[in-house]
């Protein structure tokens, strides 16, 4: 099963992906961030594709100091089989090529099932508290 690197042609795919996984709020433009994400040099997005559908992606970027990822999504049908264990893999070695020494994600508070999937992988809870606030740039 290969991983590699979203085109722009398959942005439409993935955001698919994402609507079905539950993983889009109205206030964000996957769009934007998966269009963002390829044309940075310090992000991507990885993805499964199989008979030209996307059934797996990471979006994986960094600050140089840590690796952030999002839209860790899998295909419905086809949770269960260790694909999502291989993105986050793949995801962490892209930022371990780039000798980025942590890797950390946010996990929304009405997705908490999905903490035991992390733990499985070996993630911590790191016991803080991420603030944020909206600012006015145009995608
Ligand atoms: C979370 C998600 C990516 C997991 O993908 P997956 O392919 O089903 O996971 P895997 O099969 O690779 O599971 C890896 C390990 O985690 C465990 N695991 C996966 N989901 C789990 C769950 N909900 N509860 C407990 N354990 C879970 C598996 O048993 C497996 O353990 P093992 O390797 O020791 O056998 C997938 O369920 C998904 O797309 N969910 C919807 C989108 C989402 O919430 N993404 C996360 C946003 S923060």
């Amino acid at each position: 099963m290969q991983i590699s690197e979203l085109s722009t042609q398959q942005i439409s795919g993935a955001v698919a992906l994402w609507e079905r996984t539950g993983l889009t709020r109205p206030w964000n433009d996957p769009y934007a961030d998966a269009r963002r994400a390829l044309e940075t040099s310090t992000s991507t997005v990885l993805a499964i594709i199989e008979d030209e559908k996307v059934i797996a992606t990471v979006m994986v970027g960094h600050d140089g100091h840590r690796g952030w990822l999002y839209y860790v999504a899998v295909d419905p049908r086809r949770q269960g089989a260790g694909l999502g264990r291989k993105m986050v893999e793949a995801a962490s070695d892209w930022l371990t090529e780039r000798a980025v020494p942590k890797v950390q994600l946010m996990v929304r508070n009405e997705n908490k099932a999905v903490l035991k999937f992390y733990q499985r992988l070996g993630f911590e809870d790191q016991k803080t508290v991420v603030l944020g606030k909206r600012l006015g740039a145009k995608s």
